[in-house]
């Protein structure tokens, strides 16, 4: 299986988006990662709707918008009317998942629940059957290039074991640290897709390097 990668924007230059998005489009990438930071979720601040409306307008793949923020069931409509097509929220921002899970499914979204390190898999338990996507934190959310916590690869084995003892049919994606090397482990160990920031920006031939990402990470 060869996953899909998603490139994190938020490691892209913020002055020359356009061109960088473009480089994205002419890439072998399935999706654009978006993450939407509030500074009260995660300790840092990103990017909002009027500078993803301007990304919407110029990417030419699906948006996969990864909300690092309380209470997200407030933007379900900003996020389905920049036409995303994964909506992704934490497990740990949420009181009543299983009516936001619902009501991102209603808007005609993938609904996709996004677990911190420290949170087990075993939470989804009651609700993995609902959801369309699974996104495992492999670094404290907030900042790009961190390093890969490595319990990640572990967690993921224990992911697809509950997925597909559930009958679900959820994705699992990672975000967080994954390089050619530890992309190769999370696929080999149930990942679907790959979110990476830090390693498509800063290599020198973002193009190639996402080339490899999908070439080097097969089961
Ligand atoms: C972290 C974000 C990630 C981040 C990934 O809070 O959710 O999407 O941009 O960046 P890398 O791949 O550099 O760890
Ligand atoms: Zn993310």
């Amino acid at each position: 299986m060869t996953p899909l990668i998603a490139p994190s924007l938020l490691s892209a230059d913020f002055a020359h988006l356009q061109r960088d998005i473009e480089m994205l489009n002419e890439s072998e990438c399935d999706w654009f990662h978006l993450d939407v930071m509030d500074g009260v979720f995660v300790p840092n601040i990103s990017f909002g709707f009027p500078v993803m409306e301007a990304m919407a307008r110029t990417a030419r793949k699906p948006l996969d918008v990864h909300l690092m923020i309380v209470q997200p069931e407030k933007f379900i409509h900003e996020v389905k009317a920049l036409g995303a097509k994964v909506m992704n929220v934490h497990y740990e921002a949420c009181t009543h998942l299983h009516r936001v899970v619902q009501q991102i499914k209603a808007e005609g979204m993938m609904a996709g629940v996004t677990l911190n390190p420290h949170t087990p898999v075993a939470c989804l338990e009651e609700i993995v059957a609902d959801l369309d996507l699974v996104m495992l934190m492999s670094v404290n959310p907030g900042f790009g290039g961190q390093q890969f916590i490595e319990h990640s690869v572990d967690k993921t084995r224990r992911l697809r074991e509950l997925i597909d003892r559930s009958g679900s049919h959820a994705l699992i994606e990672v975000d967080g640290g994954v390089n050619r090397e530890t992309g190769r482990r999370l696929v080999e160990a149930g990942a679907d897709v790959l979110v990476a920031g830090s390693a498509v920006f800063r290599a020198a031939d973002p193009r190639a390097e996402i080339h490899a990402l999908k070439t080097s990470c097969n089961r």
